[in-house]
């Protein structure tokens, strides 16, 4: 049984005193009841994060923690770095693994990806392993072999039977913060092919594995996406930053 997850990448906004106000507006505003449908995480800028957590504590709230980034090492001089068990220690339980704009802007590797995704896995958290093509290989016709890639050698240094405790969120460069989200068709079609790669790895874990969509949801378009039988859940940035819109996007999702 695949739970679905909805995510809200924050990125780079929000102080810690405005973090704390959006997650305790957000927790208002979601019923008891959402969390038994599904999980919901927030994923706060390091600077946030043990606000965010000691008010979700305090408060007793059900929304999970997440991170965005985490450094594959365990400690050291590593200037400006979080590792895993810092990240463990403030009860974060997913880790956002390769997201593109890392990929982008930090020139983050498949390689390191792979051994984040370790990092995380050692210490029991979910990596939430971000893949997705930009307009240019899209264009070329190279989707799938990319995607394939980014599965394959991000899932690498984990052990096979390992696998579906990892979240795979297909992101569509092209569509993050763009406005307008991929095709339902197209989400579905790389979803697929996502779960046959994940089969190809270790027989049955297509199946057993949550693969979610991300780039351009909002509140209008995430029911059609998380009613899609192969999409576990949604992948959030803009629409994640408002807890009216947030929650609305919850909400209508899986009602
Ligand atoms: P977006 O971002 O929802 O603003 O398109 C999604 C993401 O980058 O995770």
């Amino acid at each position: 049984m695949r739970k679905p997850i909805i995510v809200g990448n924050w990125k780079m906004n929000l102080t810690h005193l405005e973090a704390i106000a959006l997650v305790q507006k957000l927790s208002y505003r979601l019923e008891s009841d959402v969390y038994d449908l599904c999980e919901v995480v927030v994923c706060p800028p390091f600077t946030s994060l043990r606000s965010v957590q000691t008010t979700i504590d305090s408060d007793k709230m059900k929304i999970d923690l997440g991170a965005q980034n985490v450094n594959e090492n365990d400690k050291g001089a590593f200037t400006g770095e979080i590792s895993a068990g810092m990240l463990k220690k403030l009860n974060c339980n997913y880790v956002l693994v390769g997201h593109s704009e890392r990929r982008q802007h930090c020139g983050e590797t498949n390689e390191e990806t792979a051994k984040k995704v370790k990092a995380v896995r050692k210490l029991e958290m979910t990596p939430i392993l971000c893949v997705g093509e930009t307009k240019e290989q899209r264009e070329n016709g190279d989707t799938t072999s990319v995607v394939e890639n980014q599965v394959r050698e991000g899932l690498s240094a984990i052990p096979k039977g390992d696998i579906e405790n990892c979240v795979i969120a297909y992101e569509p460069v092209w569509a993050i913060g763009a406005g307008t989200p991929a095709t339902i068709e197209q989400a579905n079609e790389m979803i697929f092919h996502i779960r046959g790669v994940l089969n190809s790895l270790n027989s049955g874990t297509g199946d057993e594995t949550r693969v979610i969509y991300g780039a351009s949801v909002d509140p209008g378009n995430s029911k059609s996406f998380l009613s899609q039988d192969g999409i576990d859940g949604l992948l959030v940035g803009g629409a994640s930053l408002d807890a009216d819109d947030f929650s609305r996007l919850v909400l209508s999702a899986i009602k």
